[in-house]
């Protein structure tokens, strides 16, 4: 125990801490006594303002992990979820409906992989988000004027003229930068991406990646980064945690994790990566057989 003359420097409270995450699914088909592992004792803390990549092959547990936190879940006897998922303070297992929604609209947004799933192919774009805005931050200046700023944040060429576009009429890159925009309405400390880029082409990936680093800067918000490629994570996240078959297998830095990967997992992901152009602070000669592209920070 320090003595009362040891100054111990003070860690911020962070953001987001998860304590022994286990979320077992009741199987289908298997006469009815079969249950799914899918996450097995998982815990990662993100403060304030971080970002933190889980990556991991797939089926390894991070969409249900991701999904569990916004208490997003089929209910029991479906799904099962035990452990702490503390949010600023609060425990999220024991809120009630109404303070869940508060946290769902107010804290915590989520975007996934396939934007255009998520956009209502029968209303405009416009519509969509001044929707979103009505829901989530009421009031406040002209809401044309506020879904016009919000589309010019998240880079919409010519943003004025496109609220009248419907989600059919915009490309992958464009839907993916409106459905960050619907996410952004209720100024969310924590943004859970699911493998936002997954469906896009590198050079629009990129983009995306550069968007999300951008926001993290300006909102000072918080992201959970799932993806199964390592080649995302370099330069935009902080720290990287790798998945596999329901647990946490390699938590830490992300130069170190990249640089030094110690489990066998995290070798194989890194050399599923095509090629590896090097980042200042990653040893060479580690990471030669993959590539990763940074992604610039502003
Ligand atoms: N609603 C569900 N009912 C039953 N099993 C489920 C359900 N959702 C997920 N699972 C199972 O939980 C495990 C983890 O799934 P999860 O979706 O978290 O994987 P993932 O890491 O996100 O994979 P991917 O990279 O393919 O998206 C898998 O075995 C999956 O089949
Ligand atoms: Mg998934």
């Amino acid at each position: 125990m320090p003595s009362s003359h040891t100054p111990v420097p003070e860690r911020p409270e962070p953001l987001l801490s998860v304590r022994d995450l286990r979320v077992r699914f009741r199987a289908k088909g298997c006469g009815g006594g079969g249950v799914v592992e899918a996450v097995r004792g998982v815990s990662f803390s993100l403060q304030t303002g971080k970002i933190l990549a889980v990556v991991g092959g797939s089926g390894s547990g991070k969409s249900v992990t991701a999904l569990a936190l916004g208490r997003l879940l089929p209910p029991v006897p479906e799904c099962f979820v035990s452990g702490s998922i503390c949010y600023d303070g609060r425990d999220v297992t024991g809120l009630s409906s109404g303070e869940l929604r508060r946290l769902r609209g107010r804290e915590i947004a989520y975007i996934f992989q396939e934007p255009c799933a998520a956009l209502n192919p029968a209303y405009s774009i416009g519509f969509q988000i001044g929707e979103s805005l009505r829901i989530h931050s009421p009031g406040a200046g002209n809401l044309k004027e506020r879904i016009t700023q919000l589309l010019e944040e998240v880079g919409i060429q010519n943003a004025a003229n496109r609220l009248g576009a419907y989600p059919h009429e915009l490309s992958g890159g464009q839907a993916q930068r409106v459905m960050i925009a619907m996410a952004l309405c209720c100024s969310p400390r924590l943004l859970v991406a699911d493998e936002p880029t997954t469906a896009l082409d590198a050079t629009v990936q990129r983009q995306i990646l550069d968007l999300l680093a951008r926001l993290r800067m300006q909102h000072k918000m918080a992201i959970l980064l799932i993806t199964h490629n390592f080649g995302v994570v370099s330069g935009l996240a902080d720290e990287v945690a790798v998945m596999a078959d329901g647990r946490i297998v390699e938590h830490g830095p992300v130069a170190r994790v990249l640089g030094q990967p110690e489990h066998a997992t995290t070798r194989t992901l890194l050399a599923a990566i095509p090629r590896m152009r090097a980042r200042p602070g990653l040893r060479q000669e580690a990471i030669s057989s993959s590539q990763v592209q940074p992604v610039s920070r502003r």
